[in-house]
C-alpha cells in the first residue's frame, strides 16, 4: 500500500460506500457483481492490510418505484420498504458481505440528515427556486411523477410508453412528449398545472466540474466512467430539481413546500452520511473524520446507472456544502445479464441472492467467485448456470480444491499430518519460493486499480503454481526412496497452501477460514503473506476436507427450469380476434374423437396423416405436428376435432377436418383432450 498512498494523498482511514439498493425488490446477482461483491473485496482487502476501514450500506427506501409497488399491492409503501429492507438485510448478512452497518433512509437520523443537508444549502442560496407546468391528476388530486404518466411512446408508437421512458423501444422521453397521456393512479387524462421547485444549478458548478473530473481524475477513474462523466459535462450540465410533489419521502423543511417531499437522488447519497452517524451511535465513535477529514479517502461502489449522481450531483452538493471531502474515485461497473438477456426485477427474471441461499446454503464463495470472475468490469457480461457450473467443477475444485487437498492428505499419509522439516531447496523449490514472494503484490497492484477479474486470477495462479509444483515433483513416487525430499516438498506445498488461505480471504471469506482451520492456523493479515515459512515445522494440521464439491448437472438444470418457468409466466397470450356472433360460433361443429392410427407423410417433415373416430364416421385427417409427434405418441390418444371444416387437398391427400391444439410458449404444440376419456362424437360447445 505504501507505493500507492506515495502516488496520492496520505489516508489515514477510507470510508467505502456501496449503493443503496431500493427496498422495492430484493437484491438479485446484477447487484452483487455490479456493486456489492467488489466492494466487499475491497473492504477485506484493506482491513487485511491493516487499514483503517468503514464500509456502509443501507436501503434506498424512498422514490417512486416503491409507492407504484406500494398501490399495485394495496399495502402502504412504509409496509413495502419493511419488507424488503428485512429481505435484502439478512440475505447480505447470510451471504457474508461486510458492511460496518446496514442502515435505511425511512429513519429518523437519516430525515434529520437529509433536512440539514438541504436548509444548508438552501441558506446558502445554492437553489434555484422555479415555477413550472406539470401534469396533475385532477381526479386523485395530486400532481403525477413521471412514473405515473402511461401514453403511446412518440418514438416507436407502441402504447404503455411511461413518462420518463418507454420500455418497448427504450427512449428516454420527458412526460409532455407522450401522446395521448393517462394518469396511472385514475386513468384520467391529466391537465398541466403550475408548481414550484427546488434546483440544483449544475450549469453554474460546470467549471469546478471539469477540472476536478476531465483534468483531475482522466488517469485514475476508470474509463467507463471517466468517458460518461466526460461525455455529461460536454453536453453541457443543466439545473436539476432537488424536490417532488410527493407524499413518500423526506419532507421539504421549508415553509411553502407542503406535500412536497426531497427527490430520491437528492436524499440516497446523503443516506451514507446517516448510514456512518448510525453506526458511529452504536460503536461509541466519531462519524465526522470519515467524511470531513482531507486524510480520508471516500469511495463510492455503484452499478453503471448511477454514474451521474455519484460523480456530479452528489459531489456538486458535497462541495456546495463545503464541509465535506469528494470521492476519490467511483469504481462503477457495468451490468450483468442472465441467461443473455437483461435482469429485470419486473419480469422477475433474476437470481435472487435470498433464493440462491435457499438453494446452495453453504456456497457463497462459489457465486462470489463466479460473479468476480465473470464481472462486468469493462463491459455487460452475462450469467449463465453452466458457467457457474463450469467454473465451480473445473476451477474451484479442480484447481483450488485439488491442491490444498493434496497437500493435506499426503502430509497425513506420509507424515501424520505435521509439518514435515524442509532440507535443501532444488531448482523446483527455488522456482516456487519465487515466484510465490511476487504474488502478493501482483493481486494488491490489481485491486488498487479495482480490477478484480485480475487479482483474483492471480490469486488462482497461486493454486496453480502448487498443482504444477507438485506434478513437477511427483512426492508420491518419492516416498520410498526419498522420504526427507517428500518432506520438503510438502512443506513447500503446506506454506503455498497458508498463501492461499491469506490471500483468499477477500475474494473467498468462508474458504480461506475453513482453509486456515485446516492447517491450524490462527488468520493472518496481507503482509504474512508471500512468505515461505508461515507453517513451523512440526505443527500439527487438521484433516484434510473438501474445500468445494463438485456441482451435479440435475442442480443446475433445475434453476435452468426455474427460469424456463419464468419465461412462460412473463408471455404474453396474443391479442383477441375480432369479435364474432353467437350464430358464427354455433356453425362450428367441434367433436372429442380418437386416433386410430397415424403415419408420416412421405416429402412432408411437418404432416402426420391420421385416421380418427369422430364418432360420426372414421376420417383422414393431415395434421401439422410431426415435428412435436411420432406417429405412436397419438395413437389411441382422445383429441378435439373441428369436423364441418371443408375438406382440403394436402400433398397429394384430402384432409376432412382439423384436429385442435395449444401452441405452448416455445413454440411446442399439446393435444387438447378431454380430462378423462368419453365417448368419440361427443360435442364441444
Ligand atoms: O439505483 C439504485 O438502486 C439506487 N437505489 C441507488 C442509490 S445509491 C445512493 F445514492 F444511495
Ligand atoms: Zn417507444
Amino acid at each position: 500500500m505504501a507505493k500507492f498512498l506515495a502516488m496520492t494523498k496520505i489516508t489515514k482511514r477510507y470510508t467505502l460506500t456501496a449503493a443503496l439498493p431500493y427496498a422495492n425488490g430484493p437484491v438479485h446477482i446484477g447487484h452483487l457483481a455490479g456493486v456489492y461483491v467488489p466492494a466487499d473485496i475491497f473492504a477485506r482487502y484493506l482491513r487485511s492490510r491493516g487499514e483503517e476501514v468503514l464500509f456502509v450500506c443501507g436501503s434506498d427506501e424512498h422514490g417512486v418505484p416503491i409507492t407504484i409497488r406500494a398501490k399495485k399491492e394495496g399495502v402502504t409503501p412504509q409496509q413495502i420498504v419493511d419488507k424488503y429492507h428485512s429481505i435484502i438485510k439478512k440475505s447480505f448478512e447470510d451471504f457474508g458481505i461486510s458492511f460496518d452497518i446496514y442502515s435505511r433512509t425511512s429513519s429518523k437520523t437519516h430525515a434529520e440528515t437529509a433536512s440539514e443537508f438541504f436548509k444548508d444549502l438552501y441558506e446558502k442560496k445554492e437553489f434555484v427556486e422555479q415555477v413550472s407546468e406539470q401534469y396533475y391528476d385532477p381526479k386523485a388530486e395530486q400532481f403525477l411523477a413521471d412514473r405515473y404518466i402511461v401514453g403511446t411512446c412518440p418514438v416507436c408508437g407502441k402504447d404503455g410508453a411511461y413518462g420518463d421512458q418507454c420500455e418497448s423501444c427504450g427512449s428516454s422521453l420527458s412526460p409532455t412528449e407522450l401522446k395521448n397521456p393517462k394518469s396511472a393512479l385514475s386513468g384520467e387524462t391529466p391537465i398541466l398545472k403550475k408548481t414550484k421547485h427546488w434546483y440544483l444549478p449544475l450549469d453554474k458548478y460546470e467549471p469546478w466540474l471539469k477540472k476536478w473530473i476531465v483534468d483531475g481524475h482522466k488517469s485514475d477513474w476508470k474509463t467507463n466512467v471517466y468517458g460518461q462523466c466526460k461525455s455529461w459535462i460536454d453536453q453541457g450540465l443543466q439545473p436539476r430539481a432537488v424536490t417532488r410533489d410527493l407524499d413518500w419521502g423526506v419532507p421539504v423543511p421549508l415553509k411553502d413546500a407542503e406535500g412536497k417531499v426531497l427527490y430520491v437522488w437528492f436524499d440516497a447519497p446523503i443516506g451514507y452520511i446517516s448510514a456512518t452517524k448510525d453506526w458511529a451511535k452504536e460503536t461509541g465513535k466519531d462519524w465526522e473524520p470519515y467524511w470531513k477529514s482531507d486524510d480520508t479517502r471516500l469511495l463510492h461502489f455503484i452499478g453503471k446507472d448511477n454514474i451521474v449522481f455519484h460523480c456530479i450531483i452528489f459531489p456538486s452538493m458535497l462541495k456546495q456544502h463545503g464541509d465535506y471531502i469528494l470521492p476519490d474515485n467511483v469504481p462503477a461497473n457495468e451490468f450483468l445479464n442472465l441467461e443473455g438477456n437483461k435482469i429485470s426485477t419486473s419480469k422477475n427474471w433474476a437470481v435472487w441472492l435470498h433464493e440462491y441461499l435457499q438453494d446452495f446454503p453453504d456456497k457463497q464463495d462459489v457465486l462470489r467467485y463466479v460473479l468476480t470472475a465473470n464481472a462486468p468490469e469493462t463491459k455487460d457480461n452475462d450469467f449463465t448456470w453452466k458457467d457457474f457450473q463450469a467454473r465451480n467443477n473445473n476451477e474451484l475444485v479442480a484447481i483450488l480444491g485439488n491442491f490444498v487437498n493434496r497437500a493435506v492428505v499426503l502430509t497425513h499419509k506420509y507424515f501424520e499430518g505435521k509439518v514435515p522439516s524442509r532440507g535443501e531447496l532444488n531448482g523446483f523449490d527455488t522456482e516456487i519460493i519465487g515466484q510465490l514472494v511476487t504474488m502478493p503484490e501482483k493481486i494488491a497492484d490489481s485491486l488498487d486499480k479495482y480490477r478484480f477479474r485480475e487479482a483474483l486470477g492471480y490469486y488462482m495462479d497461486v493454486a496453480r503454481l502448487g498443482n504444477k509444483y507438485l506434478a513437477d515433483t511427483e512426492p508420491w513416487k518419492l516416498i520410498k526412496e526419498d522420504e526427507a525430499r517428500v518432506g520438503t516438498i510438502l512443506n513447500i506445498a503446506l506454506q503455498v497452501a497458508a498463501n492461499l488461505a491469506i490471500l483468499g480471504e477477500p475474494f473467498l471469506p468462508q474458504t480461506s477460514l475453513k482453509l486456515f482451520d485446516m492447517l491450524g492456523m490462527d488468520k493472518l493479515n496481507w503482509e504474512s503473506a508471500g512468505k515461505d515459512e508461515l507453517l513451523e515445522e512440526g505443527k500439527q494440521i487438521n484433516k484434510a476436507e473438501l474445500l468445494f464439491v463438485k456441482i451435479e448437472d440435475k442442480e443446475v438444470e433445475d434453476q435452468i427450469n426455474k427460469l424456463e418457468a419464468t419465461k412462460l409466466a412473463n408471455l404474453e397470450a396474443a391479442p383477441q380476434k375480432d369479435e364474432i356472433t353467437y350464430d358464427d360460433f354455433v356453425k362450428l361443429d367441434i367433436r372429442i374423437g380418437k386416433v386410430i392410427s397415424a403415419e408420416k407423410v412421405k416429402k412432408s417433415k411437418k404432416l402426420l396423416k391420421l385416421k380418427v373416430d369422430t364418432g360420426v364416421d372414421t376420417r383422414t385427417i393431415l395434421s401439422g405436428i410431426a415435428q412435436y409427434f411420432e406417429p405412436e405418441d397419438v395413437i389411441g390418444k382422445q383429441v378435439t376435432v373441428l369436423i364441418n371444416l371443408a375438406p382440403r387437398p394436402m400433398m397429394g391427400e384430402i384432409s376432412e377436418g382439423m384436429i385442435l391444439m395449444s401452441e405452448d410458449a416455445d413454440g411446442s404444440l399439446q393435444l387438447i383432450a378431454p380430462d378423462k376419456e368419453i365417448k368419440p362424437g361427443s360435442v364441444v360447445s
